[in-house]
């Protein structure tokens, strides 16, 4: 199956469709699947250092004979490696666990950063440390500079960090990867990304485990009247939106299903756009007030 690309505004092309690897409780199943998703013509991974499971990965490419420059391998950096002298060991450590040589886009995970043994997805108060996002992001674009990385980007940020870190910048992130789906559309967001070169890639896709979207209505008839599955559906609205997908699947049958593109209508994506119900998966200010401010516009940054 061909998959379209996105151009970075450094020239590189990244795959509109890749496979999710945060795999929750079926680790284990990730070999195989990413060995099936390469079989099936899926060349954009998406992996994280907090996924703890970037080792299987390698072990998978390293069996391909597709070669590395046909891939395009992405990783993250926690929130426990955001002060610039620990930026280079990150890289380092994920390289070494993928097994490459070098990565096609490096993620800064999240905005905020923790203390250095802070390995958590729900920090304390007591576990926040402050880093300024551009002594993070300096060390990020020496990383470009050294070879080990090909682009760099973020995910999590919004507008309000974005706005701030631009002018700032040498190099502009080529990427905000952020949860995106039928019900946390995030459309000014997306505007405000894509207007000032940074693609998104949308993570969530299909609302990961918890978010119904598949369940929806609108996005069911959808599906009917094209005589494809709701996952396509959501997916496709994404790409139609210019937007990179990384579904996450295990199931041999789904990952196929997932590469489908469905050309939709004006009128469905408008229709899909009106959707009125809001549910986010990912909301570290959902267990610390003082995290508002990492996915939500309005709210008062006070560690930048
Ligand atoms: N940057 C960040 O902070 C961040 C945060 C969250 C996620 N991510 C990335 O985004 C990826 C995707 O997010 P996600 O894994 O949370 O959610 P997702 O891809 O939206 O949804 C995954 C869920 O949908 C199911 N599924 C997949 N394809 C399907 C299909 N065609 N029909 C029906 N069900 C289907 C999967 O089950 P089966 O496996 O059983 O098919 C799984 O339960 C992650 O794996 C990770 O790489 C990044």
């Amino acid at each position: 199956m061909t998959i379209g690309h996105i151009k970075l505004n450094n020239g590189a092309l990244m795959p509109e469709i890749g496979l999710g690897t945060w795999l929750g409780d079926a680790q284990g199943l990730l070999a195989e699947t990413v060995t099936e998703a390469i079989r099936l013509g899926y060349r954009h991974i998406d992996c994280a250092k907090n996924y703890g499971n970037q080792k299987e990965i390698g072990d998978a490419l390293t069996r391909t004979d597709v070669p590395r420059e046909e891939l395009f391998i992405v990783s993250k950096i926690w929130q426990n490696k955001h002060r610039p002298e620990l930026v280079p060991g990150a890289l380092d450590d994920i390289l070494n666990e993928l097994q490459l040589d070098y990565l096609d886009l490096l993620l800064i995970h999240f905005p905020h950063a923790q203390k250095p043994d802070v390995l958590t997805k729900d920090p304390t108060l007591d576990e926040l440390e402050y880093v300024p996002i551009m002594d993070t992001w300096r060390a990020m674009e020496a990383l470009v500079d050294s070879g080990k990385v090909r682009s760099i980007g973020v995910s999590n940020f919004t507008r309000s960090v974005l706005e701030k870190m631009i002018p700032q910048c040498r190099i502009v992130p080529a990427v905000n990867q952020v949860e995106i789906h039928p019900y946390n559309q995030s459309p000014a967001l997306v505007k405000f990304c894509q207007s000032n070169g940074i693609a998104v890639t949308g993570y969530c896709p299909l609302g990961g485990v918890k978010i119904n979207v598949m369940n929806d209505d609108l996005i069911k008839r959808i599906a009917e009247a094209h005589q494809c599955t709701p996952a396509q559906v959501a997916l496709s609205w994404a790409l139609s939106r210019g937007i990179s997908v990384i579904p996450k699947t295990t199931n041999k049958l789904r990952l196929k299903e997932n590469l489908k593109k469905i050309e939709l209508s004006y009128d469905e994506r408008h229709a899909i756009a009106q959707i009125k119900t809001h549910e986010r998966k990912v909301d570290p200010g959902r267990n610390l007030k003082e995290l508002d401010w990492v996915v939500h516009e309005d709210a008062v940054c006070p560690l930048i």
